[in-house]
């Protein structure tokens, strides 16, 4: 990729404050110089994300993320290098200096945007031609109006084996574009391409931004697999995205009811809550939940009232509230899911929904409700286990007061007096902290260890140098100007690991052309080794930075190089490795 100039990217930086930005994405709260908040990058409970205002940086200790601001907005937006700089540069009122790199992964991309988009129109005009009369007939026949299906951009994929390929095609869409966008795929027999979908009525996913991102199929009998949905792609990854966010953003509503499928939101919507969205045929992942956590404060979940469905919700509501929202639970009266209890009150859905969702409790009542179902009240045993597993649950409610009501519930439910039971939960509380800290930190050291392997695979062997050419570099990033003194000191053949050479070159370099070190991080290093990087540069404040430690870290730095290496001393002949061991034995002293 030919660069983008250092003048370029400082001036990006300069005009995009981090934090500004970030806030718009999450909350965050000031402490000392630095802010915290909860990670949009994981689902955590206790804040380990951090914003260093020093060098508009940041690192998440949960999950071992950090970067710049590019790499912030690579991240929570989906994009690539140069399209996150493109991202700032608008922001900005900046315009990109001209092609002069090479951008073809992001052509593609573009690409594919355009080959969904056309596609989607083309599965629109299939369904309101004759050929689609099927699938319009499937369609209305599952209750929904004309408009929704235009809002919706619903479409049909035609009963044959090349028709949209073909479309594409003569729209100037190379193969390989459509294949990248997972709309068709290369035949068995060398025959060309074939179209993935066809005999399906046709949902548009889109995303936040308005690109047309992948489709969910459904056939229209009983035949499996009911629904077919686009592979990952270059701009589509399933775990990542919810169907109908687009809307449901601008739905001014806090909330965001969830559900299992296409149709119930289509339905919702069209009875007038534009506020749902469906996850894409998977189970609800920790990155949904941090994506709805940026447009709403609660969730109502909604899913099938079936068994599949109530565990599915038991598992939403620990991955919701992992993320900060707080979570509603809705009881579909009668019917299977949101769609068919809508298509059931005809012109009163709305009403009956809205019923349903004004009745609704929170996620404790649903958990309480589920347990209680599983125990003998007519035993003490059976009350006694209750209460315990009932205080559990009660513990994991961070606000007092709700504590404080559930425990009323439980004391009149049991006939065990409330304070008995706010001593168990006080104590369940104690517990439970003790052990998230234990079980975040030990994560914590996890990522953390298993990212410094991959990135520098000579870590694990040379610790004490490699954790001194780490506390070096760190002191360079945070001390440019004494470069020659170390340099004058430390050559890069002194440094035991590969990787950490690599940077004190690199940094060596952006510091001899009076350029920020920091400053082309994001593209010059995968996504493990900025993380690494700005872990390494962020440490700078805890570790000890006088000229003194400086020193120091050289002098550890040359000492274990002199060391002999481990294969140096299985290959040395006897003499040679006498007088090795000797070494060894001096420089241990
Ligand atoms: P309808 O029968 O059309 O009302 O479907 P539904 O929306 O009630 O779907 P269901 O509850 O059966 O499934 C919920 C969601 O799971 C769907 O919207 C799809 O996203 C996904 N899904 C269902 N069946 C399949 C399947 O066979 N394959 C895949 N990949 N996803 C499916
Ligand atoms: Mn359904």
């Amino acid at each position: 990729m030919a660069r983008l100039s250092n003048d370029f990217l400082s001036e990006i930086k300069y005009r995009n404050d981090l934090v500004e930005l970030a806030s718009s994405y999450m909350q965050l709260k000031r402490r000392g110089r630095n802010l915290v908040g909860l990670c949009p990058f994981h689902g955590e409970k206790t804040p380990s994300f951090n914003i260093y205002t020093e060098n508009g940086s940041f690192y998440c200790f949960g999950c071992g993320v950090g970067g710049d601001i590019i790499t912030f907005v690579m991240k929570i937006e989906n994009l690539d290098y140069m399209e996150a700089v493109k991202f700032l540069a608008q922001r900005a009122g900046m315009s990109m200096p001209e092609d002069d790199y090479d951008d073809s992964l992001g052509r593609l991309r573009t690409r594919i945007y355009e080959a969904n988009r056309e596609a989607a129109r083309f599965f629109y005009s299939k369904l309101m031609s004759k050929e689609g009369a099927d699938g319009l007939g499937y369609l209305r026949g599952r209750g929904l109006a004309d408009s929704t299906i235009r809002h919706f951009g619903l479409g049909f994929a035609p009963d044959e084996r090349f028709a949209l390929g073909d479309h594409l095609r003569s729209k100037g869409f190379t193969e390989a574009e459509m294949t990248a966008a997972n709309l068709v795929f290369k035949s068995k027999s060398g025959r060309g391409v074939l179209d993935r979908f066809y005999n399906r009525v046709m949902f548009p996913i889109i995303d936040v931004r308005g690109n047309v991102i992948a489709f969910g199929g459904r056939i229209m009998t009983d035949q499996k697999p009911k629904y077919l949905n686009t592979s990952d792609t270059l701009v589509f990854n399933k775990s990542q995205n919810l169907f109908s966010l687009n809307n449901a953003k601008n739905s001014k509503s806090d909330q965001l009811i969830l559900c299992e499928g296409y149709m119930d939101v289509i339905s919702l919507n069209q009875a007038g809550f534009t506020n749902a969205v469906a996850t894409l045929g998977t189970a609800l992942t920790a990155e949904q939940a941090s994506l709805m956590k940026r447009y709403c404060k609660e969730v109502i979940l909604c899913y099938d009232a079936d068994e599949a469905g109530q565990k599915a919700t038991a598992r939403a509501i620990d991955i919701l509230r992992r993320v900060g929202l707080t979570v509603k639970v809705i009881a579909i009266p009668d019917g299977k899911d949101p769609d068919e209890f809508i298509r059931r009150h005809g012109d009163k859905g709305h009403a009956a929904f809205q019923n349903v969702l004004d009745n609704s409790g929170n996620d404790m009542d649903f958990r309480l409700f589920k347990l209680r179902a599983l125990y003998d009240f007519n035993t003490p045993q059976g009350k006694l286990d209750y209460l315990n597993d009932a205080v559990k649950l009660i513990c994991e409610l961070d606000n007092p007061m709700e504590r404080d009501i559930y425990a009323s519930r439980l004391s009149d439910d049991t006939d065990v007096a409330k304070p008995t039971i706010m001593e168990q939960i006080s104590r369940g509380i104690r517990r439970n902290n003790y052990k998230r800290r234990k079980t975040e930190f030990s994560q914590i050291q996890k990522n953390i260890s298993a990212r410094d392997d991959r990135v520098n695979p000579q870590h694990a062997d040379n610790l004490r140098a490699a954790s001194a050419e780490e506390n070096l570099l760190a002191y360079l990033i945070n001390n440019p100007d004494k470069l020659t003194y170390i340099h004058e000191r430390l050559s890069p053949d002194d440094f035991l690991t590969d990787f950490n050479r690599k940077l004190y070159i690199y940094f060596s370099d952006k510091i001899l052309n009076n350029t920020d070190p920091l400053i082309s991080v994001s593209a010059d290093f995968s996504e493990d080794e900025r993380s690494k990087i700005f872990r390494l540069a962020n440490s700078y404040p805890d570790m000890p930075h006088t000229v003194q430690a400086l020193d120091e870290f050289i002098g550890i730095i040359k000492e274990e190089k002199s060391k002999p290496t481990d294969s140096e001393i299985r290959n040395s002949t006897q003499d040679e490795f006498a007088s090795l061991f000797s070494k060894l034995k001096d420089s241990r002293q």
